[in-house]
């Protein structure tokens, strides 16, 4: 039988000729060639001098190393017709209008979100009381991972994470937001500045973003795991909903989408600053404080738990906290969480490098809540959960 050829020893004519023959589909040429895809990837981005550089399970001294993406040069998307993923989204759009998931917004129908980003303020119902309950409920939160085109390491961490939700099979699993940079849109960099230039296209985020979602999904899939599935926005996710907003021609293009990636995979979500109750405990990308900011500070889980009236999970900062403020009166007590990371271990992205660093948190949380409580939270890093899942990871 014939030896199966590496990557590194097969011709460039042989992987050019698979890619071209798939319209530049990553996953298909690969499966063609027998190889993983992250490995084509990484091969690809080697090939285009793509200078990113990701510790993944480094050793311990690797850990004061900051992985600047200096410049990303990402392998070319096939475009698709948008046809289909548009009757798609408007069919996701009509199960909104038949349910109670539809909300009133003027701003259209991508679903309302917290005017602070956009300088627009939609209206919606106001949420009355958060469902409690007192039976033990666990739920797998995962904080941001910020997947970007320039760095296929973010797929082994989705696949990790997705071994780990097969085999604990939580009841809810509960994804917090800026899954993607979301980079194409970046409200930061110009597109007259030098930066710009290694901005990846929206369709190659978009593309990304369903690849990574599907290597979070097929684990979860392949062992009949029926939890429930939630993403509650970021503030990089509502960069599509600004940048919709100031090209008015392609409203609904890129969010609905992203939004249609997930309901395709079977993720609800919610908009930007809007909680979603599991338990009588609030998820939200991060609470906004009464003037439509993200709380925020060294360690705003101290002032969010002093000021909240209910237990919270929430994300945002990349770094894992738990804080427990007990208020006046009987049992009186609030929780809040903060779920850290679910990046690759020891990456740190361009928009970080000097504020956040070895700070930042890689890994998921199992929540434990009854009696409308968190009553318990554990950090799984993400060298855990490649020590207990890698295995299964080609
Ligand atoms: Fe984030």
């Amino acid at each position: 039988m014939a030896r199966k050829l590496k990557l590194s020893e097969m011709p460039e004519a042989e992987i050019s000729a698979a890619l071209m023959q798939h319209g530049g589909d990553v996953t298909r040429a690969a499966l063609m060639l027998g190889v993983s895809r992250t490995g084509l990837y990484a091969h690809l981005a080697a090939q285009t001098k793509a200078a990113v550089a990701v510790v993944v399970a480094a050793p311990v001294a690797a850990a004061r190393v900051n992985v600047r993406i200096k410049e990303m040069k990402v392998p070319a998307q096939p475009v698709e017709s948008p046809a289909p993923l548009l009757r798609a989204v408007e069919a996701r759009r009509e199960e909104r209008r038949a349910s109670r998931e539809e909300r009133p917004s003027p701003l259209g129908e991508s679903g309302p979100y917290m005017g602070e980003i956009f300088g627009v303020h939609g209206t919606r119902a106001p949420r009355v009381g958060a469902p409690v309950s007192r039976r033990h409920i666990r739920v797998l939160a995962i904080g941001d991972s910020h997947f970007h085109p320039g760095l296929p390491q973010t797929m082994r961490c989705m696949a990790l994470i997705g071994h780990h939700a097969a085999a604990t099979r939580p009841e809810h699993i509960v994804h917090i937001g800026d899954g993607s940079d979301w980079n194409s849109v970046c409200r930061h960099t110009r597109n007259d500045t030098y930066k710009a230039r290694v901005k990846p296209s929206i369709r190659q985020d978009l593309e990304n973003f369903r690849e990574n979602w599907d290597m979070l999904n097929a684990p979860m899939d392949a062992a009949g795991v029926t939890s429930s599935r939630h993403y509650t926005m970021g503030n990089h996710d509502a960069w599509l909903e600004s940048f919709e907003d100031s090209t008015p021609e392609l409203r609904g293009m890129a969010t609905g989408e992203r939004d249609s990636i997930l309901a395709r995979a079977g993720w609800t979500n919610t908009a930007y600053g809007e909680f979603y109750f599991l338990g009588g405990v609030g998820f939200v990308h991060v609470p906004l404080n009464l003037m439509g900011k993200p709380a925020g500070g060294a360690t705003p889980e101290n002032s969010i738990a002093t000021q909240a009236t209910h237990d919270i999970v929430f994300g945002h900062t990349h770094r894992y906290n738990a804080c427990r403020r007990v208020k006046m009166g009987f049992a009186n007590q609030v929780t809040v969480v903060n779920t850290g990371g679910a990046m690759p271990e020891f990456y740190v992205g361009d928009y970080a490098q000097n504020t956040q660093g070895s700070a930042m948190t890689s890994g998921v949380l199992d929540i434990d809540i009854f009696d409308g409580r968190i009553q318990g939270n554990r950090l799984v890093t993400m060298r855990e959960l490649e020590t207990r899942y890698g295995h299964l990871v080609p």
